[in-house]
């Protein structure tokens, strides 16, 4: 074993806000640092993983008041569904905690105390908005109003996101708080801060040699070097809140420590709640210290965090490398829980796809470099060409292949030239799998996990193992055994990522789980009894993935959904028609039969509407009719066409309104401006009830924000309210 695997190593997932369910995105870094834990763990390495949840600060509190309870009933509430659906998953941490826990309280106090003993905190005044109605100080976020930079209306007091500018809550124009609406005010408080530039001298000096004995990613070092070239500056780390812990500090005993300030420190409170040994860790010599966050955490792991232990002149291991990823989108767009849009947590859970099978389709799109997209179209071609087609297959391939012609007993190998050269190929593609996740470079790794497996697939196709049984059944039995062993790799391979998959073929092939060093190795032998073929994964039907795209939504499911409604949109006939005569229908009490004048035609339609309209009402009014919608039978008297009407609930009743058009003529045309107008044949009524039109303040009837007209006027309808459905 070399050098570096003598080191323990300790290994930290940032800890994520405990205000939300965690989505897809979110689990990026969770699972990363989990692929990264289990490799650690099959190579033998004494390593442990932590994980928890960031409890406190603003983000916390708000979600209280929303909620309409305390934080720390959030806190309860939202650290069982992050547990349970990290377990879910299979993420296999050692320690699991909260920062709200009684440990951290007492490893913050004794940090800041002894930062504070060594003089590296100082105290200073903050100007900071307020709420006079709410009676409190305001984080930047909790302010919005117009951006002062692009003039966007509702710009967040740190940030705008249309433009993406960083912003102090105090420059923002016709600023609100965002809790009650109030226009705050700005308040003097004296607060405490770290101070940075006290630390730099030795803040940079490990920084310097860290960052490249680390071998830190490029966004970490660029950021940090941007922290480190702008000068650093004393950092706040108390805020005037109720919800965090209390700063052990006379005059001090109202505020809470910054989250981020406890946060970090979390990761040492966590493993002491979960271990005896938590010293051991953190203060031994030959620990290194791995941290998994998204690349918005990286200055607070590569400069506070850091900064905080070097400040207590104690012995604390310190940051040794660290791997930033950057975002998951979510079809095109951002995820968001309230308004239904992506796959969260829960979400993934009760889709029915396994584990497994979300973990690949992250680690594989894992956005490294730059961010990546979760899109149905991709998980489904994903899962069904990468995993059924190739992996799936490959390992089913070698397995039934043995139970139907060789009794389940794995056949001797007498490997010849072809044969040695794929040994080699494959070692040589072990040797690159194991460099790339030592660098936890873990998707190309993963990827070229698969090429083995396409290699696999590649080789048995060309043997043609069901030929060679009857001509050359030496070549045959060789063929078997490669792919069996190749089965075994594959299995050891995949288990950093697809812990319950390796553990099924593990079974299918009858061994133990085994371990990295037994990679490349002949070891399932002549006569090695193999168990039953069962097939991995299952195929992502399309049917399956209409159904998830409706349930989750998404930016580009909705444009594409926009495109097909507009679609529809303009095959529909809509035309003004004049009703002739009005008769009831013989067979049922709400309907009526009608002709109607279309100008180069009649038509006669059956509406339900008696109980709305009187035959006088009716007679001689100009309406709207879709045309050409199939026709159907009404209670036996066909209707060829159909009225539109705004319809609304009223007192239990519906309170239906003819749409009219008394400025037109029978026949003219009704049609929304920017949608060219090319009826088919026949629509369906399935294919209309997509269509959404809803009437306006005005009593105009709009779809798509336009209002439906003809060449002489716009179409309206009375005594309904605004946004009353048409239909
Ligand atoms: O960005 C976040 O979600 C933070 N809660 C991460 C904290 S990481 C660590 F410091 F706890
Ligand atoms: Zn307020």
């Amino acid at each position: 074993m070399s050098e570096k695997t003598k080191n323990r190593i300790l290994v930290t997932s940032a800890l994520p806000y405990v205000n939300n369910v965690p989505h897809l995105g979110n689990m990026v870094c969770v699972i990363s640092a989990d692929v990264y834990t289990r490799f650690l763990r099959l190579r033998g390495i004494d390593v442990i993983s932590v994980l928890g949840t960031d409890e406190h600060g603003t983000t916390t509190e708000t979600k209280a008041i929303e909620e309409g309870i305390t934080p720390k009933q959030v806190c309860e509430k939202y650290f069982k569904i992050h547990k349970k659906i990290y377990d879910w998953f299979e993420s296999s941490f050692d320690c699991f905690g909260r920062t709200s826990s009684r440990e951290n309280y007492e490893i913050t106090k004794d940090i800041f105390k002894k930062l504070n003993e060594n003089k590296f905190i100082k105290k200073d005044i903050l100007t900071q908005a307020y709420c006079p109605k709410c009676r409190k100080f305001l984080a930047d976020r909790f302010v919005e109003g117009v951006c002062p930079k692009c003039g966007y209306k509702d710009a967040r007091g740190d940030q705008c996101e249309n433009c993406g500018a960083l912003l102090n809550a105090t420059e923002l124009i016709d600023a609100k708080c965002k809790i009650c609406g109030t226009k705050p005010i700005t308040k003097e408080s004296e607060h405490l801060f770290i101070d940075l530039p006290k630390l730099a001298p030795m803040l940079e000096k490990w920084i310097k040699k860290q960052s490249v004995k680390g071998r830190w990613s490029q966004n970490a070092k660029t950021m940090t070097d941007a922290w480190l070239r702008d000068g650093l500056r004393p950092r706040c780390i108390t805020r005037d809140l109720k919800w965090g812990i209390p700063v052990p500090l006379k005059g001090f005993e109202k505020k809470v420590f910054y989250s981020w300030f406890d946060a970090p420190i979390g990761y040492i409170a966590i493993t002491k709640e979960c271990r005896k040994d938590w010293k051991k860790w953190w203060f031994g010599k030959d620990v290194k210290l791995v941290q998994f966050m998204g690349k918005d955490n990286i200055p607070f792991h590569t400069v506070i965090f850091p900064a905080s232990l070097i400040g207590t002149k104690e012995d604390y291991i310190l940051l040794d490398r660290i791997s930033s990823n950057e975002y998951i989108n979510y079809e095109g767009g951002q995820f968001s829980k309230s308004r239904n849009l992506g796959v969260f947590g829960d979400d993934a859970i009760k889709t029915g796809i396994k584990a497994d099978v979300w973990r690949y389709y992250i680690m594989v799109n894992r956005p490294e470099k730059s961010d990546t997209d979760f899109s149905w179209d991709d998980f489904q071609s994903k899962i069904n060409n990468e995993l059924v087609a190739n992996l799936g297959n490959f390992i089913n391939r070698a397995i039934s292949f043995i139970n139907q012609f060789y009794k389940s007993e794995v056949p001797e190998a007498k490997p010849d030239k072809k044969h040695e050269k794929l040994t080699k190929e494959i070692n040589n593609e072990i040797k690159k799998i194991t460099g790339l996740l030592d660098d936890i470079q873990l998707k190309d790794a993963l990827k070229n996990i698969m090429h083995i497996s396409k290699i696999g697939n590649q080789y048995f196709q060309e043997t043609e193992p069901w030929k060679a049984i009857n001509e050359n059944r030496q070549k045959a039995e060789t063929c078997l055994a490669i792919c069996a062993n190749m089965a075994k790799d594959l299995s050891i391979l995949i288990r950093p990522y697809m812990p319950e998959t390796s553990s099924k073929i593990c079974k299918q092939l009858n061994i133990k789980e085994l371990d990295w060093k037994e990679l490349g190795k002949l070891s399932l032998k002549k006569g090695h009894k193999i168990n039953k073929a069962e097939p991995l994964f299952t195929k992502l039907e399309d049917k399956d993935v209409e159904k998830f795209k409706k349930l989750f939504g998404g930016k580009k499911v909705e444009e594409k959904r926009e495109e097909n409604i507009k679609d529809i949109f303009s095959k529909l006939d809509l035309k003004v028609a004049k009703i002739i005569s009005v008769e009831d229908h013989p067979d049922a009490d709400k309907l009526i039969v009608m002709k109607i004048d279309l100008g180069k035609e009649e038509k006669q339609i059956v509406a339900g509407i008696k109980e709305n309209y009187s035959k006088e009402e009716l007679q001689d009014r100009n309406i709207v009719v879709v045309t050409n919608l199939k026709p159907a039978k009404l209670r036996g008297i066909e209707s060829n066409g159909m009225l539109l009407a705004a319809v609304e609930e009223k007192h239990g009743k519906e309170n239906v309104k003819l749409l009219s058009a008394e400025n037109s003529s029978p026949g003219d045309d009704v049609f929304i401006e920017g949608i060219k107008k090319e009826p088919k044949e026949v629509v369906e009524f399935n294919e209309f009830r997509e269509i959404e039109m809803r009437t306006d303040a005005n009593g105009h009837v709009l779809y798509n924000g336009r209002p439906l007209k003809t060449q002489k006027e716009e179409i309206t309808v009375e005594g309904v309210k605004e946004n009353t459905l048409v239909s």
